[in-house]
């Protein structure tokens, strides 16, 4: 069982759910984290409902067999495809999940017209669904996709010539809406802002998610009693599913800290070893 040590369990589908991570450490940087990035799989958005469940559950029953207390789905397109699905499976397990954040977006845009990037599985989702029609009434929104801009980013490609190709494929033509506001549906999509802000300028309002994810985990936590007061700095652990090297050299870039990182194997589609 869980205590109030155990660490917290986050997961994406590679590395984007760091932008999460990063913003957990800096309000929680006492308490213990499991990192998983499931690079043997990236890219997730392309992929199937039932296939992206399956990765999740299998990354779940990983981070519970290391004995988290909470897990973090930090991947929009993992929350899209398989939170409901996690929450009645695991029906003891605390999940905080991400949604693209049209809420604030549709409360503070002047224009009414507002930009979402994220991937088709976030989407096609009924999560992403719900989401507008909840909080986008009256409120035009602007979708894309941005193909190949999670590789790109996986790479470490944050400002070369191609990743800002795909990036202005997306935003000209919303700029040419009128939009005010952009919101960022894709964990990945944070460790671009600089050059999204280049092609927006100023006047346009980018909406990273990872700083309102990272405060209610540590609601969920303190209202469980689990929240660790007991540590400094504690220590976080890395899980790849792809190349340990390449993880291990992307975090400085990434997180502002190193690591080490350590390899785990899929047995079959839910099962790691
Ligand atoms: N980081 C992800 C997200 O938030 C997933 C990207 C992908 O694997 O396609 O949606």
């Amino acid at each position: 069982m869980p205590s109030v040590n155990s660490p917290i369990g986050v997961f994406d589908s590679g590395i984007g759910g760091l932008s999460v991570l990063r913003a957990i450490r800096v309000l929680m940087s006492e308490e213990a984290i499991l990192y998983f990035g499931d690079q043997g799989h990236v890219p997730y958005g392309p992929r199937s409902m039932g296939q992206i469940q399956n990765f999740s559950e299998g990354i779940t029953n990983f981070l519970l067999d290391h004995d988290s207390k909470l897990i973090v789905v930090a991947c929009n397109t993992a929350s899209a495809a398989a939170l409901s699905y996690l929450r009645r499976r695991f029906p003891f397990v605390a999940f905080v999940g991400m949604e693209p954040a049209v809420k604030p977006a549709a409360e503070t845009t002047k224009t009414g017209k507002v930009g979402v990037l994220a991937t088709p599985a976030t989407f096609q989702g009924a999560l992403y669904a719900s989401v507008v029609e909840r909080f986008a009434a009256g409120v035009e929104l602007f979708q894309h996709t941005c193909p190949g801009l999670v590789s790109q980013i996986e790479k470490g490609e944050l400002a070369s010539a191609a990743t800002r190709s795909i990036l202005e494929d997306a935003l000209h033509p919303m700029l040419e809406k009128n939009i005010d506001t952009v919101v960022l549906g894709c964990t990945h999509y944070p460790f671009v802002i600089p050059l999204i802000e280049q092609i927006v300028g100023e006047r346009v309002r980018v909406i990273d998610p990872a700083p309102a994810v990272a405060k209610q985990a540590k609601r969920l936590l303190e209202a469980a009693g689990m929240k660790d007061q007991t540590r400094g700095r504690a220590p976080i652990r890395f899980f790849t599913s792809g190349s340990p090297s390449e993880m291990k050299s992307l975090l400085p870039v990434f997180l502002g800290e190193s690591g080490e990182i350590e390899p785990v194997a899929w047995k079959s589609d839910s099962v790691i070893e």
